[in-house]
């Protein structure tokens, strides 16, 4: 879907998936005029089927992050369902969970203060090439709070002046796993867990501004978590740009807001969106399940 996502365009889009939809009884709820819709009316411990997981890739492919509903599968199905979209990849930096090597805990205990990744980012952009999409799945939510905020990189990069879009796409971002930000949120899970490269840099340089491989539109590909500076650049000389840039990704009209219950499925294409999980319930347990899917190079 090319056109720039307003509201009018998405109620036009929603309307059409209703129609479009009637021989497969799914319902599409969009969660904001930018980014995200949640799924209802299919049951995927059932569904083998070929054109449900084609139907659920489009509708990903079109809303960024698509979320299913109370969908409990059991860690061996739930990797299983992220394998009918692409190849899952290990995560670097924390060991799998038992049994499953690549299903990572993204978890909060009671008392601890900081929350895995809780900042905005997408997924291991200091990898040469990072995951093409991330599942997770909730296992168990605290009663109020861990919501997660998710953000069109394409809707902001649109939103440029054509001025600031030609000079963003002549620039490369270098991305490190070391930002100080993003490794305290690490820190308890890699005391758990840690895997032979949990203490090691990892960084890649990637355009700014990317080109998705499948529908063409171009997204800014920076974030707060990763991006350090600008390639030829100092951080000195980087750091106005990129806070510009860090603020303007995440504005609210670019944004939508996932509230979890245990079964709930997220699914976003991490080329394109990013993520926020929301630190508000210290005192309660989180534990979410996740997979990464193998991404390309970002050109
Ligand atoms: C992450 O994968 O960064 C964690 C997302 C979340 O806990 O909602």
């Amino acid at each position: 879907m090319q056109c720039k996502m307003s509201a009018a365009c998405r109620t036009a889009l929603f309307i059409g998936e209703l129609r479009e939809n009637k021989a497969m009884p799914l319902h599409i709820r969009p969660l904001s005029g930018a980014v995200g819709a949640e799924i209802t009316g299919m049951d995927l411990a059932a569904a083998s089927a070929d054109d449900l997981i084609a139907e659920i890739r489009r509708l990903w492919l079109q809303y960024g992050v698509v979320f299913l509903r109370n969908q409990p599968l059991p860690p061996a199905d739930f990797q299983a369902l992220a394998e009918r979209f692409g190849e899952v990849v290990e995560y670097p930096f924390v060991k799998g969970i038992e049994g499953h090597p690549l299903i990572i805990p993204v978890l909060k205990l009671a008392h601890e203060r900081n929350n895995f990744g809780g900042i905005w980012h997408t997924d291991t952009a200091y990898l040469e090439t990072p995951p093409m999409a991330t599942m997770l799945i909730a296992r168990e939510v605290p009663p109020v709070g861990g919501d997660t905020l998710f953000a069109s990189g394409a809707a902001a990069f649109e939103a440029l002046s054509p001025a600031m879009q030609r000079m963003l796409e002549g620039l490369t971002g270098v991305n490190t796993s070391i930002k100080a930000d993003v490794t305290k949120t690490r820190e308890d899970r890699i005391k758990d867990a840690p895997t032979a490269q949990s203490k090691k840099e990892l960084s890649a340089e990637h355009p700014v501004v990317r080109t998705h491989p499948e529908t063409g539109r171009k997204s800014l590909y920076v974030n707060f978590g990763h991006t350090a500076r600008f390639a030829g650049m100092t951080e000195e000389e980087s750091r106005p740009l990129l806070e510009f840039l860090f603020a303007h990704q995440v504005k609210p009209e670019f944004t939508c807001r996932f509230t979890w219950n245990v079964g709930d499925i997220a699914f976003w294409d991490n080329r394109c969106v990013l993520h926020n999980p929301v630190n508000d319930y210290h005192g309660y347990k989180r534990l979410m399940h996740r997979v990464t899917l193998r991404g390309d190079r970002p050109a």
